[in-house]
């Protein structure tokens, strides 16, 4: 698309260089100041920067590379392992994707992380904006990124109407990254799209004395920063309602091996029933009767947690059971495995279940 007469193309990476220097972030763990970064650590903070903020990921990054110092290092790794290091984080297909482009660059490229954008862009997990960011900051390659801020940034700066997330939308979009790369400093352009996107241009209360472009920002001139970049009408999300049974003998507690796609997928969990609504409570003594002799149940205050497209209504039931009984098929089918509550609260678990098994602990002591 034709630039607007707004902001020219070298201007705006000009200044966005100028601002990134001066005012950008330059101490996040992931960035290799003065030299060029290990193609594996960069890929590794992109995946964990998909969709989670840089303070989260910033206390997960370095723990997960004292684990997995090295591409070779994630790829001769159990998927278990890596499950377990990215407990916590959420979005576990991304864990999923990373273990297996770990295996394809160890098997296909002999261990060399590919520096072709359109290969980086076929490894599992990597879509076309981490793919630039990888490039960019890896290789020094002059390639446009386009995640949800720097379509926010785009959007205000050059008054783009209508839903980013658009194909039409979305393609004139790239076709307006593309067209403002600079033919230097890359790197410090991108890192800058990224933090004015994250510090200055956010979506709520955007800080516009801030901004190096608030001169000459459309949206800004226009009145129209609170309703760029336009917005989805907004829908509730459906709810689904389910119980977690926590079923405990002698300080273990019984997990399950969530089944490896879906939600969780992969991860060790607790059982789940019907919500109690729908006779959850006799399911789940029916349940854990299976696994012990009944001794006694309660109900825990039920929690929320909210996924993309749906909130999840957790009730919860503690049964206490007594000797085993003697085992007998499974017939759901699930892998399931007693471990110590403290063994139990360091493997893989969803982020919500953990917080339930900490808090059972804690009142244990
Ligand atoms: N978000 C995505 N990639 C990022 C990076 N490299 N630095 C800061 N925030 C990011």
């Amino acid at each position: 698309m034709a630039l607007t007469k707004s902001v020219d193309a070298s201007r705006f990476s000009h200044r966005l260089i100028t601002w990134q220097r001066h005012s950008g972030r330059h101490d996040l763990p992931w960035q290799a100041a003065g030299r060029r970064a290990d193609p594996y650590r960069v890929w590794l903070a992109e995946i964990m920067l998909q969709q989670t903020q840089v303070a989260v990921v910033s206390k997960y990054y370095e723990g997960f590379l004292d684990r997995f110092a090295t591409l070779a290092a994630l790829a001769a790794a159990s998927l278990d392992d890596v499950m377990r290091l990215w407990s916590g984080l959420g979005y576990y297909a991304r864990a999923r994707n990373l273990h297996a482009a770990a295996q394809r660059v160890a098997t296909e490229f002999a261990g060399d992380f590919p520096r072709d954008l359109a290969t980086i862009a076929s490894l599992p997990g990597i879509g076309p904006s981490t793919a630039a960011a990888i490039a960019v900051f890896a290789f020094g390659a002059r390639a446009a990124i386009l995640d949800g801020n720097v379509k926010r940034v785009l959007a205000r700066v050059f008054a783009i109407d209508g839903m980013p997330n658009e194909a039409a939308v979305e393609k004139r979009m790239w076709a307006l990254a593309d067209s403002l790369l600079p033919d230097r400093d890359i790197e410090a352009y991108t890192q800058g799209l990224m933090d004015l996107g994250a510090t200055v241009c956010t979506a709520r209360k955007p800080r516009c004395e801030l901004c190096p472009f608030a001169d000459e920002c459309r949206a800004k001139r226009e009145g129209r920063i609170e309703a760029l970049p336009t917005r989805r009408a907004r829908i509730a999300l459906p709810e689904r309602c389910i119980t977690m049974i926590v079923v405990e003998r002698e300080g273990a507690v019984l997990l399950e091996k969530r089944p490896p796609l879906g939600i969780w997928g992969g991860l060790w969990s607790l059982p789940e029933g019907p919500a109690l609504a729908a006779g959850g409570e006799a399911a789940a003594r029916r349940f854990a009767t299976r696994h012990g002799k009944f001794v006694a149940l309660e109900r825990h205050t039920p929690f929320v947690h909210g996924f993309t497209h749906f909130r999840l209504v957790v009730e919860v039931v503690r049964i206490e059971v007594g000797e085993p009984v003697a085992p007998h098929a499974d017939d759901s089918g699930q892998m399931h495995a007693w471990m110590p509550l403290d063994e139990a609260r360091r493997v893989g678990l969803p982020a919500p279940v953990r917080k339930l098994l900490d808090a059972f602990a804690h009142a244990l002591l």
